[in-house]
């Protein structure tokens, strides 16, 4: 049987799956592809280290071009991480005519288009399922599943920790401080949550996501980005009484042609299937003009979830060297890039205020925004009796983002509000 060589660049956690479904699942492989996929040398940083697969130790290597100069090697897989160096091997091994799998997001969201084109010159494939959603196959669900559809509208829990910590304040009543603790004692949340928690991961995960459902070259930039350290214990109760969960979303939307890309706490209605996406998983729920609404739901993470997303995609690349048809997988976005304006931008809002506990504060509140047209969906309010104050949770109704940065704005100034503590945007309502 005819061999295909596999060069790993990375053993971590990711790494360590592949080699795990490379070893226990070459029947699948096999009858999958026809050929013996066969793993031939693996990039690592240290040689000492104790491994789960010590049958590779003689594979193992701290020279990269012992990969990506080797012509014995077909397929490169990149799961070291990183951006500088990852992108650098990677552009190396397509030009050295081999195809290439990665799971990395920072690096496909910073610079995917120039390695799919540079992948698109050589010849060679380059796939990247496992970027985002890991064990989700969401890529492939948006460019073959769904590809005859419009997609209008996507919205994703595409970040694991972010959900854990916002599940676990919402369950156990535990302050965001907390969980983030407790979740990086598990070896759950990295030691710097930094690009988790302030949202960075799934914005790139959004511009990956956007680039395949609406072909529009957005980048970072784009993407209107908050985290969720400011997501006070308050928040998620009142959200709870109102019917709503909080979740950190992002969300991608065109219309006519324009697009608006954000990822941000957000308050979703209780019986909405994004709501009950909780702890670690992940889930994208995509609107198609044709399909209607459907969701893609999993492990957004993790060994074995995120090395089944590499693995298929190396029986794609293998298929295709099969087929002789390496080179033709390419999603450059071919679309002009428009985006949304803030006074075409539409959103319901979540709002908690300290108001002062005196006769009329509320009916001045609910007035303002009476002056404003803005029209209220819900409304509660509960007394601080230690502040001698109370404290108030709206849901408007839909409102342009221009006319509800106005009433954010009056709203502070109004002599009966203490402070406006915080506001986040609705989704999901039909
Ligand atoms: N840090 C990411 C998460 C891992 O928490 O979802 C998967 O990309």
């Amino acid at each position: 049987m005819e061999k295909i060589s596999v060069g790993l660049l990375g053993f971590g956690t990711v790494g360590t799956g592949v080699v795990h479904l490379l070893t226990n699942e070459q029947e699948k492989l096999q009858q999958q592809t026809g050929l013996s996929v066969q793993i031939s040398k693996i990039l690592v940083k240290n040689l000492e280290k104790t491994r789960k697969f010590d049958q590779y130790e003689q594979l193992l290597t701290l020279d990269p071009s012992e990969i990506i100069d080797n012509p014995e090697i077909d397929i490169v897989i990149e799961v070291m991480g990183g951006i500088e160096e990852a992108r650098r091997y990677i552009h190396s091994s397509l030009k050295n005519k081999k195809h290439v799998i990665t799971a990395n997001k920072d690096l496909m969201a910073l610079y995917g288009n120039e390695l799919l084109q540079a992948a698109a010159d050589h010849g060679c494939d380059l796939y990247y399922e496992a970027s985002v959603g890991g064990g989700i196959p969401i890529l492939r669900s948006l460019t073959e599943g769904l590809a005859a559809d419009r997609i209008t509208k996507m919205i994703g829990i595409v970040n694991g920790t972010t959900n854990y910590i916002l599940s676990k304040m919402s369950h156990q009543s535990v302050s965001y401080e907390e969980v983030l603790q407790e979740a990086q004692a598990l070896g759950f949340a990295e030691a710097d949550p930094t690009s988790d928690v302030e949202g960075l991961d799934a914005a790139r995960k959004m511009v990956i996501l956007s680039h395949l459902a609406y072909s529009i070259p957005v980048t970072l930039e784009d993407v209107n980005v908050e985290g969720i350290t400011r997501v006070a214990e308050e928040d998620i109760q009142y959200s709870k009484k109102l019917g709503f969960a909080i979740k950190l979303v992002g969300t991608a939307e065109v219309e006519d042609g324009e697009i608006d890309i954000r990822v941000g706490p957000t308050l979703l209605p209780l019986n909405h299937p994004l709501a009950s996406v909780d702890n670690e998983n992940n889930a994208i729920y995509v609107y198609g003009k044709s399909v209607g609404e459907t969701m893609f739901y999993g492990p957004g993470a993790g060994e074995l979830p995120t090395a089944i997303a590499i693995v298929s995609d190396l029986i794609s690349v293998v298929k295709n060297l099969k087929h002789g048809s390496n080179g033709h997988h390419l999603f450059l976005p071919n679309q002009k890039k428009q985006c949304k304006s803030a006074d075409s931008i539409e959103s319901q809002y979540f709002l908690r205020l300290h108001v002062k506990d005196q006769p009329g504060a509320l009916s001045k509140i609910t007035g303002l925004f009476n002056e404003q047209e803005i029209s209220l969906l819900k409304i509660i309010q509960e007394p601080l009796f230690k502040e001698k104050l109370a404290e108030v949770a709206i849901i408007t109704h839909t409102t342009k983002q221009l006319q509800f940065e106005q009433i954010y704005q009056l709203l502070n100034d109004l002599d009966s509000v203490i402070e406006v503590k915080s506001y986040y945007r609705v989704e999901g309502m039909k």
